[in-house]
């Protein structure tokens, strides 16, 4: 989110408008706790993981009153328009500020990477990378004790960051909500590399699938076979962003200003390939992002 924040100021700028941030999410919206942004203040973040303007998980604002106030903070200061960075519930907030007539564009960021209308969403490749580095180091004690490691991976109800780091990873199995969990397949994947002399395996689990600490009991009870747990939680969210994530970054970041300067109402911008899209905020939340059955299919053939 820094990289987007830097983009969203230094472009804000160059373009002649004045960018003001709001703290701690819609929080500060409601509570109009701002700072104005100049060009020094967004200097030596584009590195650090995080948000220098803080964020929350704000329960005011999902009432009508907490929209009203945050509604009543930008009619009151006269902004010209809001961007916001964020999942899908900074999304719908942003999607219920621009139905009170303030002019919207969001920036996705999750980890989760599950918003539609976007490759990717911001975090996704530097969490991915963050749990590979995991992976790689767990696979060093799996070889050397022999045993079956489940890592447990997050990605709320959706299974993109397991799917992503299952095949890049070399996992054995990988468990998705999207496509449940089926214990039997997983145990003669097991055995039928034991009996080809495999001697240690890795099986990724996203939290939307199912407990990692259940799957392994179900392992150990089903087959036998040691089975060791690593749940990598809030380590994914942070950590300096990858390069393809401060590039996407400050790509989205100006995109956004533009898409307010080109006068959307309500937008999001996305990357599709290698290009920069504006689509219109209610159309991305009407869409459920399809997972991508194709490479979940070779993840399970190339880890026969
Ligand atoms: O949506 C991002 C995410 O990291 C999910 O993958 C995870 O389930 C959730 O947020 C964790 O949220 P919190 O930090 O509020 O527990």
């Amino acid at each position: 989110m820094n990289p987007a924040i830097r983009a969203v100021v230094r472009k804000g700028i160059y373009d002649g408008h004045q960018i003001i941030g709001f703290k701690r999410g819609f929080n500060g919206l409601i509570s109009g706790e701002m700072v104005s942004m100049s060009l020094g203040s967004v200097a030596d973040i584009i590195h650090r993981g995080g948000t220098m303007l803080h964020t929350a998980r704000s329960s005011k604002f999902m009432t009508p009153e907490g929209i009203a106030e945050a509604v009543s903070t930008l009619k009151g200061e006269r902004f010209d328009g809001l961007i916001v960075i964020g999942g899908d519930g900074s999304m719908r907030g942003a999607r219920a500020i621009a139905d009170q007539g303030i002019r919207v564009a969001c920036v996705p960021a999750s980890i989760d990477n599950d918003i539609s209308c976007t490759d990717m969403s911001l975090g996704f490749d530097t969490a991915l990378n963050t749990i590979l580095d995991g992976v790689n180091k767990v696979r060093d004690t799996a070889t050397s004790h022999e045993r079956t490691f489940v890592i447990e991976v997050m990605g709320r109800e959706r299974g993109f960051l397991a799917l992503a780091a299952g095949i890049a990873g070399g996992a054995e199995s990988i468990l998705v909500p999207e496509i449940g969990v089926d214990m039997n397949d997983v145990c003669d994947r097991l055995l039928r590399g034991h009996r080809r002399g495999k001697t240690h395996s890795i099986i990724i689990v996203a939290e939307g699938a199912g407990s990692g600490f259940d799957i392994a009991q179900q392992i150990r009870d089903k087959i036998g076979f040691e089975t060791r747990v690593t749940v990598l939680g809030h380590v994914q969210r942070g950590g300096t962003p990858s390069a393809l994530d401060r590039t996407l970054a400050s790509r989205m970041g100006a995109a956004a200003i533009d898409a307010l300067a080109e006068g959307a109402v309500a937008a999001m911008v996305g990357v599709e390939g290698q290009r920069m899209k504006s689509w219109d905020l209610s159309h991305v939340l009407s869409q459920k992002k399809e997972f991508d059955m194709e490479t979940y299919e070779l993840a399970a053939i190339l880890a026969i």
